[in-house]
């Protein structure tokens, strides 16, 4: 006997922000969400609001398996990953411990990819998948003081683009979510996460503080903040691209990104440069 086609959805790092808003909405609008977190007890909320809830740290491969071996356990096969977990390791390059730069790394990427090496196979049984990976306009664009988190998105980008060919002749599609200024926990996450000078004379000491100081400040006030955006803008983004027959490879979420990213355009490399000179002072 044929099984149905499961459209359940699994949402990483739904504790806050975009996967928070993402798990409420599809909920809410009658999808069968499994909510995840690292702590089960920060989505207590979310199994009261129709969603089921499961462990999941997206750094822990155990952790990985038997949450997607519930799934289907339960459902057969999971029907829509949401890869949003994720964070900005900021900081300037020559100054962030490699440590730290290969947890964001084992997060934003490593973790996306083995979620998606784990849901390709049920998905393919029932030729039907849909796989959503949380870039950003970042993933198209670099300021100073994230490269690590840049080069991250970069490659979740490139990880995308290859795995829409690959895996689109199975009938699930491979989409890109690149939001730009989204007020959430993660411009507070990236600021408290700039490693403070260790000595007086530390010649990235300023720019380090001032990569702080923006990546808290861009968010709440200014001409960028006007132009950001909300979690529920992204998920209402989400549900429009799980829900197209065809959707779109990429989807960009709110001005601040379509600008920003049209000014990259036009802008060549050293003028861009000379535009970000305007926003913040290079180490000297
Ligand atoms: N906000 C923006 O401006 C913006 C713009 C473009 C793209 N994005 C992307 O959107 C996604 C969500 O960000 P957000 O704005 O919603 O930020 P957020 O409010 O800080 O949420 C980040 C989520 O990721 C979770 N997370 C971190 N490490 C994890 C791990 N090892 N395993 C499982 N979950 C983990 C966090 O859980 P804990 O509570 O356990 O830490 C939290 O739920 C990220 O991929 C981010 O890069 C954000």
């Amino acid at each position: 006997m044929a099984h149905a086609i499961s459209r359940a959805v699994l949402v990483t790092g739904t504790s806050s922000g975009i996967g928070k808003a993402t798990a409420l909405r599809l909920a809410a609008h009658g999808w069968r969400v499994y909510a995840t977190a690292r702590r089960s007890a920060d989505i207590a909320d979310l199994a009261q609001s129709g969603c089921q809830t499961l462990a999941l740290d997206v750094t822990d491969e155990a952790s990985m398996v038997a949450a997607i071996a519930q799934v289907e356990a339960a459902e057969g096969a999971l029907g829509v990953l949401i890869n949003n977990a994720g964070y900005s390791q900021s900081g300037a390059i020559a100054t962030v411990p490699i440590d730290q730069v290969r947890r964001e790394f084992e997060t934003n990427v490593f973790g996306l990819a083995r979620l998606v090496q784990l849901v390709v196979p049920g998905m393919r049984r029932q030729h039907w998948g849909k796989i959503i990976n949380l870039s950003s306009m970042g993933g198209r664009l670099t300021f100073p003081g994230g490269g690590y988190y840049h080069a991250s998105k970069y490659a979740v980008e490139a990880l995308t683009d290859a795995l829409r060919f690959e895996v689109g002749g199975f009938g699930i599609d491979a989409v890109l979510i690149e939001p730009g200024l989204i007020r959430s926990r993660f411009g507070e996450t990236a600021a408290t996460s700039v490693a403070p000078a260790t000595t007086d004379d530390d010649p990235y000491a300023a720019f380090n503080a001032s990569v702080a100081k923006i990546s808290q400040e861009t968010y709440q006030s200014g001409p960028l903040a006007r132009l950001g955006g909300t979690p529920e803008d992204v998920a209402a983004t989400i549900e429009r691209a799980i829900t197209a027959r065809r959707p779109r490879t990429r989807y960009l979420v709110t001005p601040s990104a379509r600008v920003l990213l049209t000014l990259r355009t036009l802008l060549s490399d050293r003028q861009w440069d000379g535009f970000l000179r305007g926003q913040m002072t290079p180490p000297q």
